[in-house]
């Protein structure tokens, strides 16, 4: 699924539906149940790598059934996909092949390299971000910055998994972006409790603010977490959905790389729950995993 979203980015349809038909679903991002209709590419794509080959794409009328666009697609993932097709386990990161998809993605979205091994298919963001707290809450004392206001997984998800929230504030004066101030008192604060603060997450665009946040705005998060160590986990799930013709998204990862910066930890999220297929109630993701230590890494692949 990630592979089929990565190549039809930038669709105008989810913004539509969430320019007109506000409602209590929206905060929770959750396009179909406001209205957006399924895509029948998306399934009948997947439709084609879920059936057996002698009723799908070698069905003497799937010609008839099909069309020729979706074979094609449906053949090259059954490719990938390899033999033992949709149904069976695969690498803990996810089938190579369609990592590498996701990583031509971005790399054509920065201007800069991705590779497939940092990438991980996940189900969704969620549980991409279940696997990184689990992997750096350690202790009780083991705390995440987040942004206040937050989409409330964070704050869930770090208190199941026995660590502390940091709380820095989003202003709303200055587009909901925080202030190098505002984070350097909130850690110093952090640290006179006692905490130890090992990320900090990031949601851009925002939710629930809604902000895009320019170039400055990043590079002042993607400064302040390399200087002090701080893994920074990008959740960037909106990325697609960028309805102000002034703003555009710009990735962490490609801030932090137009910047130089050799000591960020970073980790980004991405999902098929938004944008153009906004398929939250099927399951897809990514994370990609960037100057995290292979050790590190290796104990999240067991995760
Ligand atoms: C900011 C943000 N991050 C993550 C998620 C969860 O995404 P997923 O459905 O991929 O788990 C959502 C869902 O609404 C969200 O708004």
């Amino acid at each position: 699924m990630t592979t089929i979203f990565s190549r039809l980015e930038h669709s105008l349809i989810y913004s539509l539906i969430y320019a007109f038909k506000p409602c209590d679903y929206d905060p929770i991002g959750n396009p179909h149940q406001v209205g957006q209709a399924p895509i029948t590419y998306f399934r009948q794509v997947l439709a084609l790598c879920d059936l057996p080959a002698e009723v799908g794409v070698d069905h003497p009328d799937v010609n008839r059934m099909f069309p020729a666009d979706v074979i094609a697609r449906a053949r090259e993932y059954r490719e990938i996909i390899g033999p033992s097709g949709t149904g069976a386990y695969s690498h803990s990161q996810g089938i190579l092949g369609l990592r590498k998809h996701v990583a031509d993605y971005i790399s054509d979205r920065d201007g800069y390299p991705a590779y497939q091994g940092n990438i991980f298919l996940t189900n969704g963001a969620s549980a991409a971000t279940g696997m990184v707290l689990q992997a750096l809450l350690a202790q009780n004392n083991d705390a995440v910055m987040i942004p206040i206001p937050q989409y409330p997984i964070y704050s869930a998800l770090i208190s199941k998994l026995g660590g502390r929230q940091v709380g820095y504030l989003l202003n709303e004066k200055l587009n909901w972006s925080v202030t190098r101030e505002e984070l350097e008192s909130k850690l110093e604060a952090a640290k006179a409790d006692g905490l130890e603060v090992k990320a900090l997450a990031m949601i851009n665009p925002g939710n629930p603010s809604g902000n895009v946040m320019s170039h400055c705005d990043i590079q002042t998060v993607v400064e302040f977490c390399a200087a002090h160590g701080i893994v920074l986990m990008a959740d960037e799930v909106y990325q697609t959905n960028v309805y102000n013709e002034s703003a555009q998204f710009v990735s962490a990862k490609k801030v932090a790389l137009d910047l130089g910066l050799r000591k960020l930890q970073l980790v980004s999220f991405h999902s098929t729950s938004k944008g153009l297929m906004g398929e939250c109630g099927r399951r897809g993701g990514y994370m990609e995993l960037h100057h995290i230590d292979p050790y590190v890494q290796s104990q999240v692949c067991a995760i």
